[in-house]
């Protein structure tokens, strides 16, 4: 197939009831392509379908866990019969959850009593939690790239695109499974770049910086709208002194998904942060 006459015509996006797949959604659809949004929660999804269909745009909503391989093959299935094979995938689903994260930078002498509720600490932390974690960004990622990818293949060819982080870099404090997670990410773009190049499928990441979405609102502002001390610690450390806004990353998927400009792109990641993960911080 010559990659540079392809016109995508479907698209599967998950986590796309959240603040940055949501808005690649929208974006995908208003160049006329058929987005099949995938989520956990109905409403989310529902929410962005009915933006979609507003205007005049194409979409169903596939409520279902991307963690779960049978009810993503049973997606696909679904997702070919209504709306046809499609040739994009964003892999947006994940996330960090609140009992997989310390309560502190550093080691506390109090996390050795296993039974302390108050502080979150690296030893007596729920290691499901922690599994849950790598699961859903890891596993949710490798999962729909297996379904969707497969489809791809079989029509001549395809473009992912996964969702890393800063994370995927240098871990952040505190958050050792997502960071974990995202690192594997950043890695597993690069193995199956390689390993799918003879289909015509190109893998890349986006790794954003820091965007406010409904979780990170909570821990990086107050409830007066100020910066919490972490907010403020991020903010310092981002050259641009900024958060990001979901509209930014729109470009960058433009150009991947866009098979004359970035024909010859595959396997890499790409930092959209305000200069986050340029900056030594000194
Ligand atoms: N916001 C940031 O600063 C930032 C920075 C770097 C990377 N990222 C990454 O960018 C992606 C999108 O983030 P966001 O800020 O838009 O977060 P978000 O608003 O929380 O959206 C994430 C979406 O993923 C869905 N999801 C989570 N687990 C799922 C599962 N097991 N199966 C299916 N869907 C699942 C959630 O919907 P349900 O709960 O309804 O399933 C949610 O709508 C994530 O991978 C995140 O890790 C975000």
């Amino acid at each position: 197939m010559n990659n540079s006459k392809r016109k995508h015509k479907v698209a599967v996006v998950t986590g796309a009831g959240g603040t940055l797949c949501s808005e690649m959604a929208i974006e995908l659809s208003k160049q006329g392509i058929k987005v099949a949004l995938l989520g956990r929660t109905l409403e989310k999804l529902r929410r962005i379908q009915k933006e979609i269909e507003n205007q005049n745009g194409t979409a169903i909503s596939v409520p279902i866990d991307v963690t779960d391989q049978n009810a993503v093959l049973e997606a696909g299935q679904k997702i070919k019969e209504e709306l046809g094979s499609c040739t994009v995938l964003i892999n947006g689903a994940g996330g960090n959850h609140f009992d997989a994260i310390t309560s502190a930078d550093f080691f506390e002498e109090r996390e050795l009593q296993k039974s302390s509720k108050e502080f979150n600490g690296y030893f007596n932390m729920d290691m499901r939690a922690f599994s849950r974690v790598l699961e859903i960004n890891t596993m949710g990622t490798v999962i729909p790239s297996q379904v969707f990818g497969r489809t791809m293949a079989s029509v001549g060819g395809g473009v992912i695109i996964n969702i890393a982080s800063m994370n995927s870099y240098r871990p952040l404090t505190r958050v050792a499974a997502y960071s974990m997670a995202k690192a594997g990410i950043e890695n597993f773009t690069k193995w199956l770049a390689v390993y799918l190049a003879p289909t015509n499928i190109r893998v890349n990441a986006i790794a954003p910086g820091f965007f406010l979405n409904e979780n990170s609102k909570k821990r990086l502002t107050m409830d007066n709208g100020e910066l919490s001390q972490r907010g403020k610690n991020i903010i310092s450390h981002t050259p641009q002194r900024k958060f990001g806004t979901p509209n930014q990353l729109i470009g960058c998927m433009n150009w991947l998904i866009d098979d004359e400009s970035s024909d010859f792109l595959t396997g890499v990641t790409i930092p959209i942060d305000g200069g986050f993960s340029a900056s030594s911080g000194v």
